[in-house]
């Protein structure tokens, strides 16, 4: 049986890829391999998104490539691929500066990856695949089945708001949304292989506009109809798009999560504009007002990103204040990353690495505040929690509150992939303590 070993960096919409590339193999006779010396595909889906994560790409291809040459001493054949969004900016740069790179393919082509690997021949010259082609890959990838109790489902990708410190609409490509029916079907297959709970992923997965549902809202209506579908999620949304029917989804589907991630990004409205983001700090607290209206117990969480070009103490301390105003169940901050191509990148008012430091501490230090306040908050309450993982410990089980907060508890190992109602006992920053609630009821 031939092996494959997959390294994912980034975000869900990467785990998502990578595991329909573990599909597409799978037909071809491939196992996934978590030991990559035994691999024969050796492949790392890439992200661009701050310098940082685009930087670990040769590192991580250094590695791989030891590995391949003690396979190639030993005859065994062993292929690099690199795929994701650092292909799809700078596949020519990757295949130049790293020799040991066979295929390089980007995030819309990776549906090709079977037939490139068995045609491959390296004498012919390696391969880079970094277009965005007028098919569908949706259309050519295989039936996925779902490896845990809570699957992701792609329904929307690409980025057609350009925000000006943003590489995602140049890697992904313009907006793009799948059709109810085949996203139905899908989460159908990924509920009779074992899902639970499905996350709707999308890199706007709000502005979803595919056929056979007027909007988000009335597709996760449609959705919860799947009879052993218990939970529901969707992220990322932008905030500008929220439709009436979504948030009143949230009042009426018990199955939709009450939990929304809505990165505002900066609390000062210059520095929004400045952002090419299309809302204002007022009209932000307006849309949480909303689904507080509809569902006062809903967990917020954001993105920030603190020292965008031109960012003045003031318009760092709106941030804060927006923080202090909404009060978030948790977030994502980073400091300011320029990247190429994009308009941020060559503003002239770049702020000083010192600052942003400065600036992401203090702000972390929020952040961190509001999120051990809401899982303090849970303590003494009783709540059904969906196990999705084995702990360290021995007989350790955790999994997600329906507010996205993570629960450890002592349980038999029947328990998992199993919603269970846990008492929470004890609470940290990151992490609630429980017990078994009296009966264990599977809800
Ligand atoms: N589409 C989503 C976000 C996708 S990218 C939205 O608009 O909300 C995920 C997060 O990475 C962003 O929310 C932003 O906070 C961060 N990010 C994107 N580009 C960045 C950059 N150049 N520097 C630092 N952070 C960045
Ligand atoms: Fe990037 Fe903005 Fe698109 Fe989000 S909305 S993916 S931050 S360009
Ligand atoms: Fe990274 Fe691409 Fe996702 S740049 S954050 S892997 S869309």
């Amino acid at each position: 049986m031939s092996k494959i070993f997959i390294k994912t960096f980034g975000c869900q919409m990467n785990i998502y890829d990578s595991a329909r590339m573990r599909d597409a193999f799978a037909v071809m006779g491939y196992t996934e391999t978590q030991n990559p010396d035994e691999a024969e595909i050796l492949l790392l889906n890439t992200c661009h998104i701050r310098e940082k994560a685009s930087e670990k790409l040769f590192s991580e291809i250094g590695r791989l490539n030891e590995i391949k040459t003690i396979r190639t001493e030993k005859g065994l054949s062993t292929l690099i691929i690199v795929a994701g969004c650092v292909v799809q900016a700078e596949g020519e740069e990757i295949l130049k500066r790293a020799h040991a790179v066979d295929i390089a393919v980007g995030p819309q082509n990776y549906h090709r990856l079977p037939e490139l690997v068995a045609h491959y021949n390296r004498k012919n010259g390696r391969v880079l695949e970094a277009h965005f082609p007028a098919e569908s890959k949706f259309d050519y990838l295989p039936q996925t089945k779902a490896t845990s109790a809570s699957a992701f489902l792609a329904i929307q990708e690409g980025c057609d708001n350009f925000c000006s410190y943003c590489v995602v609409p140049y890697t992904r490509g313009c907006e793009y949304s799948r059709s109810a029916k085949e996203i139905i079907s899908e989460a159908i297959e990924l509920v009779n292989s074992g899902a639970k709970e499905i996350m709707l992923l999308g890199q706007n997965v709000n502005c979803w506009h595919g056929e056979g549902a007027t909007d988000l809202g009335d597709l996760i209506r449609q959705i919860a109809q799947i009879d052993g579908l218990e939970r529901i999620r969707y992220t990322t949304s932008y905030p500008s798009k929220i439709t009436e029917n979504l948030v009143q989804a949230h009042a009426d589907i018990e199955k939709l999560m009450p939990y929304i991630h809505l990165p505002i990004q900066s609390g000062s409205n210059r520095i929004l504009k400045a952002m090419n983001r299309q809302y204002t700090a007022e009209e932000y607290i307006e849309i949480i007002q909303r689904f507080r209206k509809v569902r006062p117990d809903i967990a917020i969480s954001s993105d920030f990103i603190v020292g965008f070009p031109g960012e003045t103490d003031e318009d760092f301390e709106e941030t804060m204040s927006i923080v202090r105003q909404v009060g978030y169940g948790s977030s994502y901050s980073f400091k300011y990353s320029p990247r190429p191509g994009t308009p941020a990148a060559l503003m002239k008012n770049q702020v000083s690495e010192a600052v942003k430091t400065e600036r992401l501490l203090r702000l972390q230090a929020l952040l961190l505040e509001q999120q051990k306040k809401a899982y303090e908050s849970m303590v003494g309450k009783t709540v059904p929690v969906l196990l999705t993982e084995k702990g360290k410990k021995d007989g350790q089980l955790i999994g997600y509150t329906p507010y996205m907060q993570t629960a450890h508890v002592k349980a038999p190992s029947n328990l998992l992939n199993q919603i269970v109602s846990l008492k929470i006992t004890k609470a940290s920053a990151t992490s609630l303590s429980s017990e078994l609630a009296c009966a264990t009821i599977e809800k």
